[in-house]
């Protein structure tokens, strides 16, 4: 299990918004193509850029008192392990703040996002070792991956209500032609877990973008 994203996930107590901003009006037509010049795609993606690295702030915030407390209850095993991994994050959070173009942004969100999906599916897999078991209770991980949750619900709100003022803006004939955007909305839409949900959010992108 990964027990620096544990500790992160007892201390995360703030919810933050999207900050919807109105999606920028243009008259370029490319912008509301499929590709990586789509208004939709661009304001998507610095948000959540920003997303991760709030929460990247709030994890590092309050990290050493996640690790006091760990260590003063015996918790804390392998304390130079955990200084690597955290030594690794700030380096990944930090190449995520530098990140400028769309690839490098992609790559670090998609990292950073690969880990809390791992670290969750841990937390709320039924067939955890008892250890692991014990942990998540004594520390209630699970409370606090439910405000992680309302977190990302909250960035999920903001993005609906830019998608909607998008497709607005489409005629028919381009409702026609980005039918693959519509479609992935729906799955999206309909999915209510958050993990599952994130794991779609995620497709988002390659819509716009081929790596
Ligand atoms: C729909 O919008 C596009 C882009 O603005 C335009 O090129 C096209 O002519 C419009 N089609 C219709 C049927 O209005």
């Amino acid at each position: 299990m990964k027990v620096y994203f544990i500790n992160c996930l007892i201390l995360i107590l703030t919810v933050q918004n999207y900050l919807a901003s109105p999606v920028p009006d243009t008259d370029s037509t490319d912008k509301e193509q499929l590709n990586e010049h789509n208004k939709l795609f661009e304001l998507t993606l610095d948000k959540f850029v920003a997303f991760n690295a709030d929460l990247g702030e709030i994890c590092d915030e309050y990290r050493s008192k996640a690790f006091k407390e760990l260590e003063k209850n015996n918790d804390l095993k392998d304390k130079e392990l955990m200084d690597r991994e955290h030594e690794k994050y700030l380096k990944s959070l930090e190449k995520l703040k530098e990140a400028k173009t769309t690839e490098d942004k992609l790559m670090e969100v998609a990292k950073l996002q690969r880990e809390i999906i791992y670290s969750a599916k841990h937390v709320e897999d039924p067939n955890a070792d008892e250890e692991t078991k014990r942990l998540i209770e004594k520390y209630h991980v699970t409370d606090f991956l439910e405000k992680l949750y309302a977190f990302y619900f909250e960035f999920y709100k903001g993005f609906e209500e830019a998608y909607e003022e998008y497709i607005s803006e489409l005629n028919e004939t381009q409702k026609e032609e980005q039918k693959e955007l519509l479609k992935w909305h729906e799955d999206f839409h309909e999915e209510k877990k958050c993990v599952e949900k994130t794991e779609k959010f995620l497709q988002f992108f390659s819509i716009f973008y081929d790596e």
